[in-house]
């Protein structure tokens, strides 16, 4: 499916977000691993979460979904898994299936995980090898690709680990399996990535050196999931960055995920001069959430603070948007790892902003734009390379466009936020 993008006078309106999709995937997993029954309310209904209640399912978890966002999950409790009789299909999601693969490594039972073409060309060795050390059978095509196949017989050790790059996917899965151990894990985290395993499993703690200890262990009780799925920070950070460069807008955010270890696009924007109001809610939950409003605003060019990438890994598309449209030359530097994403996000962004005729240099690990301040780019055929993220980011250049862009493959967007084109249409006027 492809989708017609039209240049538009105004950008008004109030949206109710997808669900967050980190924490769904999270709520549903630590569920399953937890004593019990638990209830999860909005929980998301894109492709990515749903691929791990399926897979959930096969390991013989009773999940009851009623359509409208509330899960109800029998809890196993660790090592109460089933073996299944296929492989698990984590689809596109990079994240069920490096969860996964913690999750099962101590469980006992022989299981193999694949997904799409996308997930298979994704390294999966920063996984592999940990899990291995820790006393699990683990073994991927290649030593680093899925399929991943994981065999009954091994037993996990805790250990002292590092964590080699600044992923909250692989911290998760040494946490995860570091549920088998007697004695416990210890991830040593240096610079902060999204800390929703930590809140939702209460893993205690410790600050260490300029960096945090985390610790899991057999003996740490996985509490059951009973909460409110908050709105996706990441699909939030589209409507901000559409909100400030559009010249003619104010859109309303309702019940924002406003994790910090998450957010770091809002301190970027504010930063650049974007008009963000932000009210925090004073519901209690392990994860703030809250309403945020955004108005036109002039940008200014910044250079990125490389410690903050992990905090806005997945909105580094739309924050180059962001910059295209901010007065003079920005920076991102540091930023290798989107070419580990759904695509290889440097060189997806980079055809994306050469189609606008944007100005750009781009590197092995980043990019420089110089932002031509409020613009009317070209309108143009946008690759989306079926990464959610790209598609969402050249809908958003082609709502600043002068005249109809189309953006292709435009159905991926229902990997993390369904209801992306029809609210884009709300809001447009
Ligand atoms: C995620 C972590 C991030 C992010 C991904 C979701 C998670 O990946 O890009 O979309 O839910 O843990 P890394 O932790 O590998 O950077």
């Amino acid at each position: 499916m492809n989708k017609e993008v039209t240049g538009t006078s105004a950008l008004q309106g109030t949206i109710t977000l997808p669900p967050d999709k980190s924490i769904s995937h999270r709520s549903a997993m630590f569920a399953a691993l937890a004593e019990g029954e638990s209830v999860i309310e909005n929980y998301s209904q894109a492709a990515d979460p749903q691929s791990t209640l399926s897979c959930l399912r096969q390991l013989g978890i009773e999940i009851q979904a009623d359509g409208s966002g509330t899960v109800v999950v029998q809890g196993a409790g660790i090592g109460g898994f089933r073996e299944p009789s296929e492989v698990l299909d984590c689809g596109n999601s990079g994240t069920t299936m490096r969860l996964m693969s913690g999750m099962v490594a101590g469980a006992g039972i022989n299981v193999t995980l694949d997904g799409d073409a996308s997930l298979r060309s994704r390294t999966m060795k920063r996984v592999i090898d940990p899990l291995q050390e820790m006393g699990a059978l683990i073994s991927g095509r290649d030593d680093n690709y899925a399929p991943l196949q994981i065999s009954s017989g091994g037993r996990i050790r805790g250990f002292r680990y590092p964590l080699p790059i600044a992923s909250a996917q692989l911290k998760s899965a040494v946490l995860l399996a570091g549920l088998y151990g007697e004695e416990p894990t210890e991830v040593v985290e240096t610079i902060p990535s999204r800390d929703h395993t930590e809140r939702l499993l209460q893993l205690p703690s410790e600050s260490f050196g300029t960096g945090i200890v985390i610790r899991s262990s057999r003996s740490h009780l996985v509490p059951q999931q009973n909460y409110r799925v908050p709105g996706d920070f990441s699909a939030a950070a589209f409507w901000l960055v559409a909100g400030a460069i559009h010249p003619n807008s104010e859109i309303v955010l309702h019940d924002v995920g406003l994790n910090p270890s998450r957010t770091a696009a809002l301190l970027i924007l504010q930063e650049m001069g974007a008009d963000i109001e932000i009210e925090k809610s004073d519901t209690a939950g392990p994860e703030p959430m809250g309403r945020v409003t955004v108005r036109s605003s002039g940008l200014r060019a910044i250079s990125l603070d490389p410690a903050l990438i992990p905090n806005c890994i997945d909105e580094l598309p739309i924050i180059m948007i962001a910059m295209s449209f901010a007065e003079g030359r920005s920076e991102i530097a540091g930023a290798g790892e989107l070419r580990h994403k759904e695509t290889d996000r440097l060189r997806a962004m980079s055809n994306l902003l050469e189609t606008a005729g944007e100005r750009f240099e781009v590197s092995e690990s980043g990019i420089l734009i110089h932002g031509r301040g409020n613009h009317r780019p070209e309108p143009g055929i946008f690759e989306s390379e079926h990464d959610h993220r790209i598609a969402m980011s050249a809908a958003v250049m082609g709502l600043m466009a002068d005249g109809t862009s189309s953006v292709l493959n435009a159905e991926c967007t229902s990997i993390s936020y369904p209801g992306f084109w029809s609210d884009l249409e709300l809001l447009s006027q």
